[in-house]
């Protein structure tokens, strides 16, 4: 595995791959969900690129992005042990040179349920994946259904300017209580891990009642908002059921439908969803 840091070397190294790139980026403090991507990338893929970048502009704070879980060696051991080609880790300076100055933004889909909580965190997140894009230049890139508004987002950056990549999306791998796999659960103490488990349980009310035939949005909502409020430790921040690939409100399930939450849990925000399908 050949870990790079600069974008010449990266740009050298790809250059002379024959086949197909499959690329991952990351920002590290990898877990198995990641891993479900770069294993979905080596099925698919001749070579496979991961990159690792704690991007600061799609973080709200300095001290979210300070605090953000860093362990360089045990990602790159897992990687090694996956068998990845080449590790992409540049430092700032390299992505983010003195004077930069020119960022993407995907407008309407990027304002919606983490837009609304996060204001420029899909700038951020959409700058640094076309510089990516750009640098590695991919056959495919992987993203995880656990950031659904993140896929919707690139996906439509792809289409807007033309970029020559295929997304591929990987469903959210879970722990055994349902957890949906995040590098912000190693900031929870051993309580409030705990009480994560009452995020899924939340999305589980939503699929019960919609498999027992309710299409009502606003019932499910109330009914998943009595689920979270259960747990004292929990601080809501948005519940939303929309339309799965533009985000709009859906007062009746007629169609597939995005279910989606954001908590704090203490001073940790952590996201899920899961997909409503309509009735055969
Ligand atoms: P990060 O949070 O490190 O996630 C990297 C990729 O792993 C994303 O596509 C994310 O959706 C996916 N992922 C995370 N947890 C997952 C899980 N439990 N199951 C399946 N996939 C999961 O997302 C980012 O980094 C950044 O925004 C990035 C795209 C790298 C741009 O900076």
């Amino acid at each position: 595995m050949d870990v790079v840091s600069t974008i010449t070397a990266i740009r050298d190294k790809r250059r002379g791959i024959m086949g197909s790139v499959g690329f991952i980026p990351t920002m590290g403090a990898l877990h198995d969900g990641h891993l479900a991507l770069v294993r979905e990338a080596k099925r698919n893929d001749t070579v496979v690129i991961v990159s690792i970048f704690v991007n600061q502009p799609q973080f709200d704070s300095q001290q979210d992005f300070a605090r953000y879980p860093r362990d360089l060696k045990r990602d790159l051991e897992l990687l090694e042990r996956e068998k990845i080609d080449f590790v992409f880790v540049p430092p700032c300076e390299e992505i983010y040179p003195a004077g930069f100055n020119t960022w993407v933004e995907v407008k309407q889909i990027s304002k919606e349920l983490e837009g609304r909580a996060r204001p420029g965190h899909f700038c951020g997140v959409a700058t640094i994946v076309t510089k990516l894009f750009n640098i590695i230049q991919p056959t495919r890139a992987y993203f995880g259904q656990k950031d659904a508004q993140q896929v919707l987002v690139i996906s439509k950056m792809v289409t807007d300017l033309n970029i020559d990549v295929e997304i591929i999306v990987v469903p959210t791998l879970r722990e055994a209580d349902g957890l949906a796999m995040s590098s912000r659960n190693l900031l929870l103490n051993a309580r409030e891990r705990q009480a994560a488990s009452i995020l899924y349980r939340a999305l589980t009310v939503a699929r019960q009642m919609h498999n027992r035939g309710t299409v009502d949005s606003a019932e499910i909502r109330n009914a998943m908002i009595s689920c979270l409020k259960q747990e004292p430790l929990v601080t809501i921040e948005y519940v939303e059921i929309t339309t799965a690939d533009t985000l709009d409100e859906l007062p009746i399930i007629d169609r597939t439908a995005l279910v989606s939450l954001a908590v704090r849990i203490g001073s940790v925000r952590l996201i899920d969803n899961i997909l409503l399908y309509p009735p055969k």
